[in-house]
């Protein structure tokens, strides 16, 4: 395919998922019983489902066959033994615990290690991965490069963590305080933003000095392999899985959620270097995922996890999965849609502050417009912004996060070329209609994680 621009979706359909195609009435009183939360939403009351990238892969012909394979035997089952090898083999980390998804191995690894005192550096933490964190008494400190938050700013690696910060908290604090320096590859939060080799070398030459943990949150290890292959000198004539290794060969363990980059629709593991660590918390996965040869997961997970971690380097899919998501970013770009550049891995970000300046922050541009793509086209995204992680002060004033995005995620291996033309011309009408839009405030909120479940009304 290498004398042609079109770039063509590198599978076929086998099996299809019919949608069901609303009107603008039927999803405005959808949106009002949901207390004006896309989370609340019925899947069915959707059309194109953009809020997440995250077990939302269609999985392929040889993962559904590895379905019917799966050994559901408690112990010792040979898809476990399959999944471990593959694992293993990838990662070079000796110590494998299967997970039912991410934030298992998160709540066990950082359950383990984080307590009162305690404090985690990351370029940045995903929400799970706080949660967990400050569920453990630690804290959690995001230093990405100051590039990173400057959403219209071009840089190649804008997933870096700032080397500079880093090197004076560990002094600051006492590497004995830091429970583990955490990369997120690629930056979920920072807008999917790669992460370089370079950045991943120096944190881990700082990590040894100072006698640190060095983790990987590695979900969407594969898409920030493609990057550092095209972006990053040196990496040209390396395939993708061989740079995914050296970034796993710089690190004392890694968390991962299969959900992502393995292509599949459950699952995740912790991998680790270090024996006494890896016996701790293969303790807690036994109290509660389940038995060490299938953590939370079912055989038939573990085949599809298995396969997926093969097919997901392959260069066709990476390519494809790459360029049709900068495709949608170049389209919403060249339109005027203000968006985070350059265009991420597994999701395009709208940066609502800038499109929607006439909404204070603490009115949340971000949920402004989420509910306007609901309302328009039935699209579902996601806030990150304030309502994901703003934070009040003592006089219960909101402290709004450094940047209002909303993030468009695309599925793995779900969408055709035309849905993501129905998604540009629904941004045609928020466009033209953006004046109009109003921001909300928030009714009800939990202590952690608001945004799952907190309620909205029109300001
Ligand atoms: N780390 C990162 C970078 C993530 O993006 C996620 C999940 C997790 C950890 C937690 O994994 O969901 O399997 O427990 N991100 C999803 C998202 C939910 O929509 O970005 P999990």
């Amino acid at each position: 395919m290498k004398n042609f621009k079109t770039i063509i979706e590198p599978f076929r359909i086998k099996s299809v998922e019919p949608i069901y195609l609303s009107t603008e009435e039927e999803r405005k009183n959808y949106l009002e019983e949901a207390h004006y939360n896309p989370f609340k939403l019925k899947s069915e009351q959707v059309i194109i489902d953009f809020l997440t990238d995250s077990g939302t892969s269609a999985m392929s012909s040889k993962q559904w066959a590895g379905v019917m394979e799966g050994d559901e035997s408690y112990a010792g089952s040979k898809s476990w033994i399959r999944m471990e090898k593959v694992i293993r083999e990838l990662t070079g980390f000796e110590y494998i615990l299967p997970t039912h998804q991410g934030r298992a191995a998160e709540r066990i690894l950082y359950g383990y290690l984080g307590s009162k005192g305690k404090i985690f550096i990351s370029n940045t933490h995903f929400d799970t991965t706080r949660a967990n964190i400050e569920f453990s008494g630690a804290s959690a400190i995001d230093i990405p490069i100051p590039e990173g938050t400057q959403p219209s700013l071009y840089h190649p690696f804008k997933g870096n963590i700032d080397l500079g910060k880093l090197e004076t908290l560990i002094k600051i604090h006492g590497a004995n305080n830091i429970g583990g320096v955490i990369i997120t590859v690629t930056n979920n939060s920072g807008g999917g933003q790669p992460v370089s080799m370079e950045n991943v070398r120096e944190v881990s030459k700082l990590c040894r000095i100072h006698k640190v943990n060095f983790f990987l949150d590695c979900c969407r290890i594969a898409e920030n392999a493609y990057f550092i292959n095209h972006r990053e000198d040196g990496y040209r004539n390396k395939s993708y899985r061989e740079i995914a290794q050296e970034m796993f060969s710089m690190a004392d363990g890694a968390v991962m959620s299969a959900k992502k980059d393995a292509l599949v629709n459950m699952g995740g593991f912790l991998a680790l270097k270090n024996k006494q660590m890896a016996e701790a918390c293969t303790n807690l996965l036994i109290i509660t995922e389940g038995f060490s040869t299938y953590g939370g997961l079912s055989g038939r997970d573990m085949e599809a996890i298995s396969t997926g971690l093969g097919e997901v380097f392959d260069p066709g899919y990476l390519k494809y999965r790459i360029r049709s998501t900068e495709y949608l970013g170049q389209r919403l770009q060249s339109m005027g849609i203000p968006i985070l550049l350059p265009v991420g891995g597994h999701a395009v970000y709208i940066d609502a502050k800038a499109l929607y300046s006439h909404i204070p922050v603490n009115h949340y541009p971000g949920q402004a417009l989420v509910c306007e793509l609901y309302l328009k086209g039935g699209i579902r995204s996601c806030e990150i912004g304030s309502v994901m992680f703003g934070k009040y002060n003592n006089q219960k004033k909101l402290i709004p996060a450094s940047m209002e995005l909303v993030r468009l995620a695309i599925p793995r291996r779900v969408y055709t070329q035309s849905h993501i033309e129905f998604v540009i011309e629904v941004f045609e009408k928020i466009l033209k209609e953006k004046d109009s839009s109003r921001g909300y405030k928030i009714t009800y909120e939990p202590e952690f994680l608001r945004h799952f479940t907190a309620k909205f009304e029109k300001v």
